[in-house]
């Protein structure tokens, strides 16, 4: 008998092509709606491989109902959906999808930087809402972002990429990071700088780590006030690593300036979500990887890792403690 497999959403058919040749392939077919936690709970039982999407919560109540399962593919690079040490407990492989979306997301969170600082989408509205009724000298004017400072909080693949972007706009670059990057200093005359410092000489202050017990809330009321009146955060990482109340706050009070987020603590963000009524803050719905090719690379990356783990291979983006 086949091994089976469950995948949480409908995926490209050349994906799940490569799967149906070896396994038995029972997918979520509906599309863009995440299945019901009482749909998984069932086919958990069942199942040797399953490949799911951040928006599935992987706890250990519903590993504890796998018999079968070997291995969990999340498609995406972050996994504090899944709880690893359950499932690590329970001899369950977990993997991600590093790498082939690194420059995707640094894209994208340059993008908002930009949308951010220089307000754009509230430029669009003032001239489609018709208000555009003459060039005027300090209408809509924005934060420069050549030339100012740049604080990476955390220097790992994306953020590297990002670091390069922003050398073309001639910034100065500065990081935080749990250990230090001494080749990436050299390589991009990027300095290290403590948390605190980062959060003071940064113009644009980018948070770009991966949401851990150790990163949960990380900028809070006590970080956002250490910032320029005149900064930027945007935030492409995840939601629960900033306190959103306290970033309201700072917003509404005008202690930061501004802020682009891509990911909240709740997604999708409720519509009346204090944040969304504000001016000075730009919004997207976690769009970070989100290119055609770069969604197609991960997918077929997931399946690749759950296809070697169900070989016996130990897959190539194993999630390790
Ligand atoms: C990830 O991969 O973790 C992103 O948030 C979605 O691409």
């Amino acid at each position: 008998m086949k091994p089976k497999i469950y995948i949480t959403r409908k995926l490209p058919e050349q994906i799940v092509n490569r799967l149906r040749g070896n396994y038995h392939v029972t997918m979520w077919e509906q599309e863009d709606i995440p299945v019901p936690r009482d749909v998984l709970e069932k086919e958990i039982e069942e199942i040797d491989g399953l490949l799911c999407l951040l928006t599935e919560q992987i706890d250990e109540a519903l590993i504890e109902k796998a018999v079968n399962l070997k291995i969990i593919a999340n498609m995406a690079v972050g996994y504090n959906n899944i709880d690893i040490h359950s499932a690590i407990k329970r001899g369950i492989m977990v993997t991600n999808t590093p790498g082939v979306l690194t420059e995707t997301t640094a894209d994208l969170t340059f993008g908002l930087l930009l949308a951010t600082a220089r307000r754009l989408i509230e430029a669009e509205d003032y001239l489609k809402s018709g208000q555009w009724e003459t060039w005027s000298p300090m209408q809509l004017t924005g934060q420069d972002v050549h030339g100012a400072t740049m604080g990476i909080i955390g220097l790992g693949r994306i953020g590297e990429a990002l670091a390069k972007r922003a050398k073309g706009f001639d910034m100065d670059l500065v990081y935080f990071n749990r250990s230090r990057k001494y080749e990436q200093e050299k390589e991009l005359g990027i300095e290290y700088q403590p948390l605190e410092k980062l959060l003071q000489v940064s113009d644009f202050v980018c948070v770009m780590l991966p949401l851990t017990p150790e990163t949960t809330y990380m900028i809070g009321a006590d970080q956002l006030d250490l910032m320029k009146e005149t900064a930027v955060l945007i935030n492409t990482a995840r939601g629960g690593i900033v306190d959103e109340k306290a970033l309201y706050q700072a917003l509404k009070n005008r202690v930061i300036w501004a802020a682009g987020l891509d990911v909240f603590e709740e997604e999708p963000v409720s519509l009346d979500h204090p944040l969304l009524t504000l001016p000075n803050v730009v919004t997207l719905p976690h769009i970070g990887s989100a290119s055609i090719a770069t969604r197609l690379k991960m997918a077929s990356l997931a399946a690749q890792n759950l296809m070697d783990g169900l070989a016996g291979d130990i897959p190539r983006n194993l999630v390790v403690l």
